[in-house]
Parts: structure tokens; C-alpha cells; sequence
């Protein structure tokens, strides 16, 4: 274990229903939280290219489409998937906990 590791915990996995994704803030972090075949994501939440709350958007698989201008981006790394999004969004690796959804927020 490492003990340098700060974690942020940020909702139940509960809250999440499968198939979307919930908005949490958490200090300054506005971040989405998405539920996806059992497993559970965490970006983000403002889209890179404007003021869109991805949390907001449309979720397609391990895609979140912007509902500002449909921008996408995927989930797990980041990377943008569709224009006229340019800039990545930034993912946190989520920690395995049995019951809630915990990120290391560095
Ligand atoms: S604000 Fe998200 S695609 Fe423009």
C-alpha cells in the first residue's frame, strides 16, 4: 500500500445507476462520475471545448457526448473522440472500494 497516495472519496457506487453518470463536486474538483458495465469513471465534468456539464451529456458505452455541441470524448483515457472538442478531458484513476466510488484526485 501506498501511503503517499491521497484519496478523494466521492459518492456511493449506489448513486450511480448503470448506463450514466451523476455531476459530484468535491473541493475545487467538478467531476462526473459514470457507471458503465459495472465498472465506475471519473472525469471531468466540463467539457474542454466549453461550459458543457459532460455529466449532462449523452452517454454511449464509454462515451460521453457533450450536449453543447456533441462533442465526444472516452471515459477511460480521455481522448477525444469526436470534434469540435481538441483538448483531452482529464481522467482520475478510480481506487477499488466495495461500496463507494474513490479517486486518487492528483
Ligand atoms: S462545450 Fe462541449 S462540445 Fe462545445
Amino acid at each position: 500500500m501506498d501511503l503517499n497516495v491521497k484519496t478523494l472519496t466521492l459518492c456511493a457506487k449506489g448513486d450511480v445507476a448503470e448506463g450514466t453518470a451523476i455531476k459530484v463536486e468535491a473541493g475545487d474538483l467538478e467531476l462526473a462520475v459514470y457507471h458503465v458495465e459495472g465498472e465506475f469513471y471519473v472525469t471531468d465534468d466540463v467539457c474542454t471545448h466549453g461550459p458543457g456539464s459532460l455529466s449532462e451529456g449523452y452517454l454511449d458505452g464509454h462515451e460521453i457526448e457533450c450536449d453543447f455541441h456533441n462533442g465526444r470524448f472516452d471515459i477511460r483515457d480521455g481522448k477525444v473522440t469526436a470534434p469540435p472538442c481538441i483538448m483531452e478531458l482529464k481522467t482520475y484513476r478510480v481506487i477499488p472500494d466495495d461500496t463507494m466510488v474513490v479517486i486518487d484526485p492528483s
